[in-house]
């Protein structure tokens, strides 16, 4: 247990970093105009609806609760999260911020064809794997209120933006090969230096009085071998731009890809996709350069021995199937 004066002093470089990482947010909302969607080859430039300009009105009604879900996500959405992560953990300022995968550019590329299940997804589709991956939950139904109304406060974000256009900041920006193999023990070393402090040094995150201030890198309270962020590549893609919290661009690709590789070179909670075979579900579902899953690290095989997916639902699945 660590004191609650460590607690307090981390909570308050919390806000700190936040209130640091603030300005910038508005810089960049605040950002030229929207000029006309030309031909140019440069990535088109989309300033989403300002914070405060959320409608007062029913459909306004249904925006604000899609923002809350998003902010709270644990809280409004509980019967579908099973870890302590929020949406705004892994997409910055209520999804607004560039290069943090903002939700307003994604708005625009759906229904989409994904690789991942090799099918168009809607959507809601794709809102749902976030809730089984990213959240280690369950997903919602695509006509449940939660998805609604996390449309909805995508909708009004985009309001105005070309669709089917690949908007300037979209996603998290890939970065190129690294010029060394990424690396476990220098990856370890910048996670020290430059996360622990935050994300507690294993990785395990952090809460004050039953809240959860830091999320969890890896471990059973953090997203799981599905999601996204499981790749070594999306990490490092993520963690360039956004990470340490308030000082994103900071870290070299190099530190960014060896925290990366270090990071998701940790157990987390299995692959919902897995049906007792780590074998089958790597070679189904996993296997690329960047991907750890079923590979042996310092003598352990990752997902070997992984806690079942979904978290805090699964206990709760039981009770309620009894
Ligand atoms: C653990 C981090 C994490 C969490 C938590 C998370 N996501 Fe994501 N999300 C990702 C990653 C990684 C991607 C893929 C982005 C990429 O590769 O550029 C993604 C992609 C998306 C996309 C598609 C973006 C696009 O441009 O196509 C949407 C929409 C989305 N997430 C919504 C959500 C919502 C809603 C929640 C909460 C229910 C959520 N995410 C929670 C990591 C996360
Ligand atoms: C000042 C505190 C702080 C530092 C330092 C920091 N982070 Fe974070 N990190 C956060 C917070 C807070 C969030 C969630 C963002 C939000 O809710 O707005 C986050 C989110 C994340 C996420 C996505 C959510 C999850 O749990 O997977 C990853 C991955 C991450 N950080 C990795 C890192 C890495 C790697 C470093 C070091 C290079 C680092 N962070 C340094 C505070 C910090």
């Amino acid at each position: 247990m660590k004191s609650a004066s460590t607690h307090l002093r981390l909570s308050l470089f919390a806000l700190a970093a936040l209130a640091f990482s603030g300005p910038a947010a508005l810089a960049q909302s605040a950002a030229a105009p929207n000029p006309s969607t030309g031909t140019s080859a440069s990535p088109t430039a989309f300033t989403p609806a300002p914070a405060d300009t959320i409608p007062d009105n029913e459909f306004g009604e249904m925006v604000k609760k899609g923002q809350r879900i998003f902010l709270h996500t644990g809280e409004y959405a509980s019967d579908y999260v099973g870890n302590s992560l929020n949406c705004v953990s892994c997409h910055l300022d209520a999804g607004r911020r560039k290069n943090a995968s903002p939700m307003w550019a994604a708005y625009v590329l759906y229904p989409a064809y994904r690789s991942k299940n090799k099918h168009v997804n809607t959507l809601a589709e794709r809102l749902q794997g976030c809730f089984q991956y990213s959240m280690n939950g369950k997903a919602p139904p695509a006509d449940s209120e939660t998805i609604v109304a996390l449309q909805s406060y995508m909708y009004w974000m985009a309001k105005g933006a070309p669709t089917g256009v690949k908007l300037d900041g979209q996603g998290y920006p890939r970065l190129p090969e690294p010029p060394q193999k990424p690396d476990y023990v220098r990856g370890q070393q910048v996670f020290e230096q430059n996360c622990a402090l935050c994300h507690g040094a294993n990785g395990e995150g952090q809460h004050v009085n039953g809240k959860m201030v830091f999320p969890a890198l890896w471990g059973d309270d953090s997203f799981n071998w599905g999601a996204g962020m499981h790749s070594v590549a999306t990490a490092a893609a993520f963690i360039k731009a956004n990470m340490p919290l308030g000082k994103g661009g900071t870290l070299s690709d190099q530190q960014a890809w060896d925290v990366a590789q270090y990071m998701d070179s940790h157990d987390r909670p299995q692959d919902p996709r897995f049906k007792g075979s780590l074998e089958e579900t790597r070679q189904q579902h996993h296997g690329g350069e960047h991907d750890m899953y079923g590979t042996t690290v310092n003598g352990k095989m990752l997902g070997a021995d992984s806690t079942p997916s979904g978290g805090k639902l699964s206990g709760q699945k039981q009770s309620e199937a009894s």
